[in-house]
């Protein structure tokens, strides 16, 4: 029997199965394009006052408490947006926002903070990840160091002076960040841990555990 009677070394054949998997490749390609812009769409301020879910939240989520609470049905820890708290002293406006989360994310482009930090994925691992910055339970005691008032102060002093309260072995260099550069990062870092990013930096909650026990959440 000779070889061209086999399908195996038929050329059409591989032509034509090589055409239909680039094919299906490219619609399944579509079809996944699709539902992650669906997914990373920022949702919208009335959506978010209803209570809808959000991947992305709207920007007025930092006009919100956010907690990171274990789902036993996802296996990881997730956002949860709970009541309203003022940001900075006052509940702010979806323009404004907005406004303040532009200067945030124009200011850590500015000051380079990728060069050190991992923001959603992206950077460096010479600082700590920042994703979820803003969930660290170290801030509770940064308000006593500071003498802030608020989560949110404490973070904005540390980002203008971090000279002044080290709390790793390597320190952060003082990027002469404004009061208001300040206030735009942490409602970035604000928004940025209220992204659902499906548990990602998958060690934060162990080293909230090893926080509570004196540790630091160094990486
Ligand atoms: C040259 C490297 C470098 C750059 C650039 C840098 N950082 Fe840092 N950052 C560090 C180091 C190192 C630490 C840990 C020091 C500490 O906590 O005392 C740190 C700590 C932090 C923390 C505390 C994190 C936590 O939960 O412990 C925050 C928030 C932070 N940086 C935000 C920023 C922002 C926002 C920018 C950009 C505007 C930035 N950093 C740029 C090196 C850097």
């Amino acid at each position: 029997m000779s070889n061209n009677n086999s399908v195996w070394t038929s050329i059409p054949f591989w032509r034509r199965s090589a055409a239909w998997a680039t094919g299906v490749a490219s619609v399944l390609l579509i079809m996944l394009t699709f539902d992650t812009i669906g997914q990373i769409t920022m949702g919208s301020a009335e959506g978010l006052e209803k209570g809808e879910a959000q991947r992305v939240p709207a920007p007025t989520v930092i006009n919100h408490h956010i907690d990171y609470k274990m789902s036993a049905k996802r296996g990881h820890e997730v956002p949860v947006i709970g009541k309203k708290e003022p940001f900075f002293g006052k509940e702010w406006s979806p323009k404004d926002a907005e406004a303040l989360l532009h200067l945030g994310k124009l200011t850590s482009q500015a000051k380079n903070c990728m060069n050190c930090h991992t923001l959603l994925g992206n950077g460096a691992y010479y600082a700590p990840d920042l994703t979820k910055a803003w969930l660290d339970p170290k801030w509770a005691q940064m308000i006593q160091t500071t003498g802030a008032k608020t989560r949110e102060e404490a973070m904005a002093k540390f980002l203008q002076h971090p000279e002044m309260y080290p709390t790793h072995e390597r320190r952060m260099p003082n990027l002469k960040i404004t009061e208001k550069e300040a206030q735009g990062l942490v409602a970035f870092l604000k928004h940025m841990s209220s992204i659902d990013t499906n548990g990602f930096p998958r060690n934060f909650s162990k080293t909230v555990e090893q926080f509570k026990q004196g540790g630091t959440n160094a990486h």
